[in-house]
């Protein structure tokens, strides 16, 4: 058995309807792999439960399965927005989140997060990052502002499979992305901040009261 395995035979299972999504996404969309899956979904819904944030934003929908993760650690009243760009994805999408026993709490949005966002004029508690990693020094730059001082940002693969510790060619903008971000976050003073070495790393930012 690997750890791997050891781990989710030790932790909350996922259950049947985020089984069912999850082959779901492999059977019906290209790069399944990019969903969340058992272990990183059953953290972020424990973080939603820890911060207890009343508005959550995703930045990066896919197949929706760390949104169902998230609304699933919402409290009462709380609700989550998901911004997707690939509006291919849109009638999976509705299908999925619309049949979840959470799709009073969700809210999706179809169009580039980084247009769609700012104009929402919300305060956010709780935000993850999961889009495009060109683009994370822009999401976290439009965030701040927008974050609730005392609230959380996630953001997903900011070790981005070990790349972040090469010398990235000129060509590789996403590891250039990814170590941007890294190197933003690392030097900003108004938050504090962890890296997970969590599947592919899952940086923990707190924005300073
Ligand atoms: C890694 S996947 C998201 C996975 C999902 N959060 C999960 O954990 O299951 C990244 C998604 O971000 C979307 N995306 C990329 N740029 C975007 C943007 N500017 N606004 C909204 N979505 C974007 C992509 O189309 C893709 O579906």
């Amino acid at each position: 058995m690997s750890l791997d395995e050891y781990i989710l035979q030790h932790i909350d299972a996922e259950g049947d309807y985020l089984h069912a999504l999850w082959r779901d996404t492999q059977l019906c969309l290209s790069y399944g792999q990019m969903a969340s899956g058992h272990l990183q979904g059953r953290v972020l819904k424990m973080l939603v439960r820890m911060v207890q944030p009343l508005k959550v934003l995703e930045l990066g929908t896919f197949s929706g399965y760390a949104t169902l993760c998230m609304a699933e650690g919402l409290g009462e009243g709380a609700e989550i927005h998901t911004f997707e760009i690939f509006d291919e994805n849109e009638d999976f999408l509705k299908k999925w989140l619309g049949e979840s026993p959470y799709r009073d709490k969700i809210h999706l949005h179809i169009g580039d997060a980084l247009q769609l966002v700012p104009q929402m004029e919300e305060r956010w508690d709780f935000a993850y990052i999961d889009a495009d990693k060109r683009e994370y020094v822009a999401y976290y730059e439009m965030l701040l502002p927008l974050m609730r001082p005392g609230g959380y940002i996630v953001a997903d693969n900011t070790l981005w499979y070990g790349h972040v510790l090469e010398k990235a060619r000129e060509s590789d903008v996403q590891t250039r992305g990814v170590q941007a971000f890294n190197d933003f976050v690392a030097s900003d003073p108004r938050v504090e901040k962890v890296i997970l070495p969590l599947r592919d790393g899952l940086t923990v930012i707190r924005i300073k009261d």
